[in-house]
């Protein structure tokens, strides 16, 4: 079996007080936990030197409506944790649980948005957003139609709800699975690297709706992304994995209120912020011990 380190309990650095005052508010219970979280790859019928100990002791406590970003190495397992928490995947060690129940496997409570929309082609944009709704047989067409339709224009698609997808750009067609996700109000939207194709320009366009969406639906929100500066413009706290065994080395704490404005990526305590999880992420505060294996890849 493989080695076992002491619990890697994440620090918090940067400004304590979280940006919707969190000093004043009394604590808010925890929605999503993951304690000592553990996750290997095998291969059925392989030897115990081909497992790929993707996570190891990986810890987070997410309570509702926060916005939590998720940065790391290239192959550190940030997607690995994210298919654990939706249920795709089982953990071999730790616990994982949704207010304090073990997660099951997949259900609508959680909804995941992937790198590409994938939406399917023979369906128009409003019965993509539909789909979820029909599957789940939770609601009548005409009302499943109607929030569709809200969603659409939640997210700036009002006028494409009778397109194809193949009539969509990049990032509109990145919009339908965005109002896809929200679609069933899951309690819990997990979104791995979802803008990483998108052109830098509608990126922070898309940034900036995704947050006002979530702010306005009051979505609990764990984000993984390679880019800092899209981690420090989203989210509530940043959270730095290590190379892999991916596990969280550090948590930033991100000071501004919401709604937030594009000219806040040029402001110095924007910049300062960036340059800190940088730094954690680069070099300096990532911690790594002798066992530690080495990054697969690059932080791009
Ligand atoms: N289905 C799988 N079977 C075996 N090993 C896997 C599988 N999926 C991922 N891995 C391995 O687990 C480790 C973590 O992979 P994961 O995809 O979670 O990394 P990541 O942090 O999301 O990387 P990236 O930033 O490149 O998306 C890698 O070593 C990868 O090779
Ligand atoms: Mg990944």
């Amino acid at each position: 079996m493989s080695r076992r380190r002491g619990p890697a309990v994440p620090q918090l650095v940067g400004v304590s007080s979280g940006p919707r005052g969190a000093g004043a508010d009394p604590p808010r219970p925890a929605h999503l936990t993951a304690s000592n979280v553990r996750i290997e790859y095998r291969a059925p019928g392989t030897a115990d030197s081909d497992i790929t100990l993707a996570v190891d002791n990986a810890n987070l406590e997410l309570s509702r409506s926060d916005f939590v970003c998720i940065v790391g190495p290239s192959g550190c397992g940030k997607t690995t944790f994210l298919n654990a928490i939706a249920g795709f995947i089982p953990i071999n060690g730790g616990t994982l649980q949704l207010d304090g129940s073990d997660i099951p496997g997949p259900g609508p409570d959680r909804a995941m948005v992937f790198q590409q929309a994938s939406l399917l082609p023979w369906r128009s944009v409003l019965d993509n957003v539909t789909y979820g709704l029909e599957l789940g047989r939770r609601m009548k067409r005409s009302q499943a139609r109607d929030r569709a339709r809200g969603l659409l224009d939640l997210v700036g698609l009002s006028g494409f709800a009778d397109r194809y997808p193949a009539q969509l750009s990049g990032g509109m067609q990145q919009r339908v699975n965005l109002a896809r996700a929200l679609a069933v109000e899951p309690e819990l939207l997990l979104l791995d690297e979802p803008f990483a194709s998108i052109d830098a320009q509608t990126r922070e366009v898309m940034q900036a709706e995704l947050l006002r969406v979530c702010t306005a639906q009051d979505v609990t929100a764990l984000f993984v992304t390679h880019d800092i500066a899209e981690a420090a413009f989203l989210a509530d706290r940043v959270c730095v994995f290590s190379p892999r065994p991916g596990h969280i080395v550090r948590e930033v704490a991100v000071p501004f209120e919401r709604p937030r404005h594009q000219r806040l990526r040029r402001s110095p305590e924007f910049l300062a912020l960036v340059d800190e999880i940088a730094d954690v992420l680069y070099g300096g505060g990532a911690e790594a011990g002798p066992d530690a294996a080495a990054p697969e890849g690059d932080v791009h």
